[in-house]
């Protein structure tokens, strides 16, 4: 039987496809966002409200009493606002929302974090240990926005000291390309998907990285599903099986960073930078689409 799943952030970009995905595989869908949905999905219920407002959050949460919560509203662009409102927006969203959910009795809080908490593209020259990167690896944020999603999953954590009848699960999304982009819909940094492969500049700085909003969607139905089965706090990648390229990582890695080279030397034919091993061994979910089959 379904349960009732409180989406935030259910307006956006992943969210619209979460928000049909979960409706679809029989759930009981709360959107809340401050913006309205562009195309209301038919059974889903949105609630407009400000995140930020931690008592007004309080009471929604309080009122819908959800069996889980999916967390997803954020500033969810790297310097698409000043620094210091990133930073604090995103880390107070993460706070009220998980506080919420706990204090509503929810058994399982979801929270979307970034693989751009690594630390890639920094001006400094990010070197990590190895190649593909996995949740083993240490983040290295080096802006507000990877900063603030490395504190959304420190609060995951927090709460999972604290109580342990909530599971508190943080993932990863890789860029995420929604199904309208496939047909030829900018993508969240203005470029087409086709672009974003004609120019390997585009994709460079995150390492090529990708994932389909419904696989990603699909993700999230795997972890709520076997939640009990992880350890509270658990972290994952979520990407696709391959690289947004047409050429093997092994040689585009060093043309766009020389210093990682040698690390990028394994990712031949269409390996991608981020390992989805864990997701599939812990969960049992892979990704099933890829820019070769999708791409109108
Ligand atoms: N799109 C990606 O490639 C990508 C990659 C990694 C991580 N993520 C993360 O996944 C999540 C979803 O990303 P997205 O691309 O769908 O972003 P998006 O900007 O399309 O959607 C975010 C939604 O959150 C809502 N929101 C923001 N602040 C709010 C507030 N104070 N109160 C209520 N609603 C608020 C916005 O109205 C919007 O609908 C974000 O947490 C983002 O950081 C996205």
């Amino acid at each position: 039987m379904g349960e009732r799943i409180l989406v935030t952030g259910g307006s956006g970009r992943l969210g619209r496809s979460v928000v049909a995905g979960f409706s679809a595989a029989g759930h009981q869908v709360i959107s809340v966002d401050r913006a309205e949905p562009e195309q209301p999905t038919p059974g889903v219920d949105h609630r407009s409200a400000d995140l930020l407002d931690a008592e007004a959050t309080a009471q929604l949460f309080a009122e819908v009493r959800p069996d889980a919560v999916v967390s997803l509203a954020a500033i969810a662009v790297p310097f698409s606002a000043p620094e210091d409102v990133i930073l604090t927006t995103n880390a107070a969203i993460a706070h009220n929302v998980t506080a919420a959910a706990v204090a509503a009795g929810a058994g399982t809080v979801i929270i979307a974090s970034s693989p751009s908490i690594m630390g890639y593209g920094s001006p400094a020259g990010w070197v990590p240990p190895r190649l593909p990167l996995d949740e083993e690896v240490t983040p290295q944020p080096w802006h507000a926005y990877g900063l603030s999603k490395y504190v959304a999953e420190q609060v995951a954590s927090m709460f999972a000291q604290q109580t342990s009848e909530v599971k508190f699960i943080s993932f990863r999304p890789c860029y995420v390309i929604a199904p309208e982009e496939w047909e030829g819909a900018p993508t969240q940094q203005g470029h087409t998907v086709a672009e974003r492969l004609d120019d390997p500049a585009l994709s460079a700085p995150a390492l090529f990285n990708y994932v389909d909003a419904r696989d990603v969607t699909d993700f999230l139905l795997a972890a709520l599903q076997q939640a009990d089965q992880v350890p509270n706090g658990s972290v994952f990648f979520v990407g696709a099986a391959d690289a947004l390229a047409r050429r093997p990582l092994a040689e585009l890695i060093p043309e766009h960073f020389p210093q990682l080279a040698r690390l990028a030397a394994p990712l031949t034919g269409s390996s991608p930078a981020f390992s989805v091993e864990k997701a599939r061994r812990m969960l049992g979910w892979q990704p099933q689409r890829s820019w070769r089959t999708e791409l109108r």
